[in-house]
């Protein structure tokens, strides 16, 4: 059958069909709010690449975290900016440093909020690199190392979900055993298994004041040309003992989150970067375009492209929104 018999507009013309057979939804409970601590500040800082994005104190954190919760925002996953930065890291793996401290009090604050933590170095090194290095290149195994010591310091401040971003190979493994060996061995880990080397990073560094002080990410992060390569690495992470996978950009990678979710029986994750965040608010703030459409629009082509939830920094706006169409 075919035209006139076949009329693909019979299903839009009437909302109510049209709902009826849509495919896909975007819910709060499929949202991730990244948040920012940062160590000696008294008060929040803006972040002027991110509008409406801050640098939180630690009791601002679980304030927002707290607001976050009511609004119906599962989750929160936590970046640290130390005082202090140094060759080694150490201030990533303190039992009382920034994110170790921000974990218990936003525990405290919003108890029935999921609390990932991200693992990683950058933000502690004072080099900028996701890892130990000598000789100017980044090293693997020592950095796994530290990476293992600094997820095992997160389950022990009351993390919910550790997070490796680090882009190390073998880090899923070491994390996984040093959690298991100190009584983890129920703590999820969400594994950035397939975190490409991306521009759209670039706020994200001002955030987190971790842009790499020499060279860039292309040793350890994925070349944007390369997706057969992308199901390496998820079969690795996996195989290695990760629970769910991040794709990460998510607005230009829609391909990969639908190759993993077809390739993997994993849960699949999507990370909607600083960048993608970045891009929206300056158009939207000329008025070229209608920011919450466009927002909506983007994260359901998330869930389209087989994404079961999302990092985005738009958490708690959609979560927003979609309370007021409720009511
Ligand atoms: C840390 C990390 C980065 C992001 C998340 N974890 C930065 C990077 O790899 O340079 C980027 C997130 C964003 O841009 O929103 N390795």
């Amino acid at each position: 059958m075919s035209y006139p018999d076949v009329r693909l507009r019979r299903l839009r013309e009437n909302p109510k069909v049209r709902t009826l057979v849509r495919e896909n939804e975007l819910l709060a409970r499929d949202l991730v709010q990244p948040l920012f601590v940062k160590e000696s500040i008294s008060a929040p800082v803006p972040i002027l690449s991110m509008p409406g994005q801050f640098q939180w104190t630690e009791s601002g954190a679980a304030e927002e975290a707290k607001k976050l919760e009511a609004l119906g925002v599962p989750a929160v996953i936590l970046f640290g900016i130390p005082a202090k930065k140094d060759s080694t890291g150490r201030a990533a793996f303190a039992s009382k440093g920034v994110i170790q401290r921000a974990v218990s009090r936003i525990k405290k604050a919003a108890p029935r909020l999921l609390v990932i933590t991200d693992v990683c170095l950058c933000e502690y090194m004072s080099h900028g690199h996701c890892g130990h290095v000598d000789g100017g290149s980044v090293m693997n195994d020592a950095s796994v190392k530290t990476l293992a010591r600094t997820a095992l310091s997160h389950a022990e401040a009351g993390a919910d979900v550790v997070a490796p971003s680090d882009m190390m190979d073998g880090r899923v493994a070491a994390i996984r055993r040093l959690l298991d060996k100190n009584g983890f061995e129920k703590l999820p880990l969400l594994s950035y298994a397939v975190k490409y080397a991306s521009a759209f990073y670039a706020p994200f560094r001002e955030a987190a004041e971790s842009a790499p002080g020499f060279g860039d990410r292309r040793s350890y992060q994925m070349d944007p040309a390369n997706a057969a390569e992308a199901i390496r690495e998820a079969a690795a992470d996996i195989a290695e003992g990760a629970d769910m996978l991040l794709v990460k950009p998510a607005l230009a990678y829609g391909d990969m989150i639908r190759t993993l979710r077809d390739r993997t029986a994993c849960p699949i994750g999507c990370y909607s970067v600083s960048g993608e965040y970045a891009m929206v608010k300056a158009a939207a703030e000329r008025g070229w375009i209608d920011e919450k459409k466009v927002v909506l629009e983007t994260h359901l082509s998330f869930k389209r492209a087989g994404a079961s939830f999302i990092v985005t920094y738009w958490a708690k706006d959609i979560a927003r929104w979609q309370k007021r169409n409720k009511s």
